[in-house]
């Protein structure tokens, strides 16, 4: 079953009358792909009713970022949602705010601001936009007030600020993080993919090939810091291409085990990320 909800006073008389707290919140902005349908997959296996919200939140975009063009797929959105409803006896709620004010009402004057760890990465290329994210998904744990919360490694850094920010505010919610989902070809799922001309298309797979050339090299325990080096200098189109300590987001040193390739490519139309968990032995 599948029910769709816009504002905030709807969802909040529904969430009072669930008799149960098996609840699970599958945060997207819209645009959906198998990226997204995968965490919803995951939600309804693990939880008697998931709210999937669609909210494009203005707050996580700079001033000259792409807001006004994002894409607003509702209808297409809506069709994929329900066929994964179809086959199930589970119950599926899309919360679609019809307006800003249904998350921030007119007088909402806060932000989540978590240190450290924003501050690299993302947060060098995109300086508020972390406080956003943190800011609405706050908002959207209190408003749905889920038991399980499912996000993609897609966006590594925004799941470490995530965890970051349950773990301080001490918030009764638990993460699940869920894999990145490919094309045939190896590129990671995004909305903004679609901005991509056939050739930035084909230009595009230099992003996955290289965290994969470089995982390799890791694991055969060569001189990866070498390879980065004369990967980023020979090509300017890198935002970052950086290993780090996948736990903390700091530089490995020679003892770490778990570690993440995270890698930012500027392409004419879209800015790409992409990371690679890498365990060595
Ligand atoms: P959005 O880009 O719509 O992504 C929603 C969720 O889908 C995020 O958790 C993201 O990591 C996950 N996702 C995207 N592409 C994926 C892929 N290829 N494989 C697996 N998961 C993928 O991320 C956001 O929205 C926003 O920042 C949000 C958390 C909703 C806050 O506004």
């Amino acid at each position: 079953m599948i029910k769709i909800l816009s504002t905030r006073f709807e969802f909040d008389q529904y969430r009072n009358s669930l008799g149960h707290d098996s609840v699970g919140l599958v945060p997207t902005m819209g645009n959906l792909h198998e990226g997204h349908l995968s965490l919803l997959k995951q939600s309804m296996l693990e939880n008697m009713v998931s709210v999937i919200t669609i909210f494009v939140n203005p707050k996580q975009f700079g001033p000259s970022e792409d807001f006004d063009r994002y894409p607003r797929t509702l209808e297409e959105d809506i069709s994929k949602i329900s066929q994964l409803a179809i086959h199930s006896d589970k119950e599926i709620i899309v919360f679609v705010p019809k307006s800003i004010q249904e998350i921030y009402p007119e007088n909402f004057n806060s932000v989540i601001s978590i240190k450290g760890i924003t501050q690299k990465l993302e947060g060098r290329f995109r300086p508020d936009h972390f406080d956003g994210v943190s800011t609405v998904v706050y908002r959207l744990f209190v408003i749905v007030a889920a038991k399980n919360a499912y996000f993609g490694q897609k966006d590594f850094q925004q799941c470490a600020v995530i965890k970051q920010m349950v773990n301080d505010l001490e918030l009764k919610i638990n993460i699940v993080i869920m894999p990145i989902i490919r094309n045939s070809e190896g590129l990671a799922l995004s909305s903004r993919n679609q901005y991509l001309s056939e050739d930035e298309r084909i230009e595009a797979l230099t992003l996955p090939r290289t965290l994969q050339a470089l995982e390799l090299l890791i694991l055969e325990e060569g001189n990866y810091d070498t390879f980065v080096a004369k990967t980023l200098s020979e090509n300017i189109k890198w935002d970052y291409l950086e290993v780090l300590n996948a736990e903390t987001l700091n530089l490995p040193d020679p003892f770490t085990k778990k570690l993440v390739i995270v890698g930012a490519y500027r392409l004419m139309s879209a800015r790409l990320l992409d990371n690679r968990l890498v365990h060595k032995l």
